[in-house]
């Protein structure tokens, strides 16, 4: 019998965090009550809860248990780059992170783009995820922009369309990729850039690029494919997320798109939330596309997220080599790593600062994306009892347990993905991942959890 028991922990039930003991049985949430155990009283109890016959019982005191989260927007380089990371390694990585589901870019090789193409990513994530791993399909062949890929082959076992890495250029194609993936209940996720506007900028055209006489990527660049694809969404009736937003325009333009009650939905960064172009450092691991921009734009995604225009945090985590990383803001290649630090930097510079609730954080980290995809709905390569969309009897256990109150300084060296760079590096943040379960079982866990065993 696998039965788990994870107790005295405070745990985010029905929009509360609530003292509960949670019970596990197959992989599955069977109960969900009261603690009835005090902290001071968990030894001499030990007896009492092994005689129910489980196969663990874990102490959970000082601990929070949160639905696992759900990342949109990752990049697992496979098949293609395993020097840049693996479905392992990007999986490990999540797990440590306290994600359970990641939905991965297609910018592979091959590119995703037929269901013939799709099975070799399918069968690597089959053999080595250790979290659920859930792929897009590409919008256009090879993501050159041309001709649409094999939408209705792929539909099924994909989480929308998307050619992130590179916008699409033609208003068109764009249009009957929405007519296309409407017809087959799937979303467009947009990566959103009109390459001309770029004009070969490198980070955001402000201070800091005035300052180093850098190239700036002007915030149009952005809002302007935006602009032109809610125009699309209205006119199709298409179902439109924006991926990593970095601006204060594309904020109003989803805000104005979602109070005419259009299907629009957009997702940012950890690090568009919590940093500005003013906090750059001439590094490679302060380069991403879109860029960090003003602090402004910081203010209004923060706001956006908190008032729910926004739907969730995403972290494009996207590994990349040192050597790749290693040619300073104006060479190097675009792209950070973010699940492991993902949460612990929004709960102490958002949570901690009064600007965030914990309850809404977890919603766009989890409940929200997960229910706004219909990520239980995809069909999965690897077998499994399903997708949780929260903490509730019944449901699959994917869940993450934290320690809130112990500190960390950010060491990418620590770090299970490839990738090293981040802008984060020596901050000091609250949350230490304490384990993740993925249908019951530890993807993750932290090398103290085994000392909470109590039976
Ligand atoms: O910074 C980025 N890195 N932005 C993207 O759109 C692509 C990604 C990557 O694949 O490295």
């Amino acid at each position: 019998m696998n039965k788990l028991k994870l107790v005295n922990g405070t745990v985010f039930y029905q929009d509360h965090l609530q003292r509960m003991d949670v019970t596990i049985e197959n992989g599955r949430i069977v109960r969900l009550d009261p603690s009835s155990i005090s902290s001071e009283a968990l030894s001499p109890s030990r007896s009492r809860l092994s005689q129910e016959n489980h196969e663990y019982v874990m102490d959970c005191s000082s601990l929070h248990l949160f639905p696992g989260f759900v990342d949109l927007h990752v990049h697992f380089r496979e098949p293609g780059f395993s020097y840049k990371e693996t479905i392992e390694t990007g999986s490990k990585a999540a797990a440590h992170g306290g994600y359970t589901v990641c939905c991965t870019m297609p910018n592979l090789r091959p590119v995703p783009d037929s269901r013939e193409n799709l099975e070799v990513q399918r069968e690597m994530i089959r053999q080595h995820a250790v979290v659920h791993v859930l792929p897009y399909g590409a919008i256009t062949c090879g993501e050159k922009g041309e001709t649409l890929a094999d939408f209705e082959a792929l539909a099924p076992y994909v989480v929308g369309f998307t050619d992130d890495g590179v916008g699409v250029a033609d208003g068109a194609r764009m249009r009957e990729a929405m007519l296309a993936a409407k017809a087959l209940g799937k979303p467009i996720v947009a990566h959103a850039e009109d390459l001309p506007l770029v004009r070969g900028g490198v980070i955001h055209d402000g201070t800091y690029a005035k300052r180093h006489n850098l190239p700036g990527n002007p915030s149009e660049s952005e809002w302007k494919q935006v602009e032109r694809d809610i125009a699309l969404a209205e006119e199709t009736g298409a179902r439109y997320h924006v991926c990593h937003i970095s601006t204060k325009e594309s904020v109003a333009l989803v805000r104005d798109a979602k109070k005419r009650g259009l299907a629009v939905t957009g997702e940012t960064g950890p690090h568009y939330l919590t940093m500005t172009d003013e906090d750059l450092e001439d590094d490679g691991r302060f380069r991403m596309n879109p860029p960090i921009r003003s602090g402004a734009d910081r203010e209004a995604l923060i706001e956006a997220l908190s008032d729910e225009t926004l739907l969730a945090v995403a972290t494009d985590h996207a590994p990349h080599s040192a050597e790749e990383k290693a040619r300073g803001l104006a060479h190097s290649a675009n792209g950070i790593v973010g699940l492991e630090t993902a949460f612990p930097v929004l709960y102490t510079r958002l949570v901690l600062t009064g600007k965030l609730s914990l309850e809404r954080l977890l919603h766009a980290m989890s409940l929200d994306p997960a229910a706004a995809f219909s990520l239980s709905s995809v069909k999965e390569a690897k077998e499994s009892i399903g997708i949780a969309t929260g903490i509730e009897p019944g449901a699959p256990a994917d869940l993450c347990i934290w320690d809130l109150n112990a500190a960390t300084t950010i060491n990418p060296k620590t770090f299970l993905s490839k990738g090293r760079a981040t802008p984060f590096a020596g901050w000091t943040v609250r949350g230490i991942c304490q384990a993740t379960l993925v249908g019951g079982e530890l993807a993750y866990e932290d090398p103290s959890w085994k000392e909470r065993r109590l039976d």
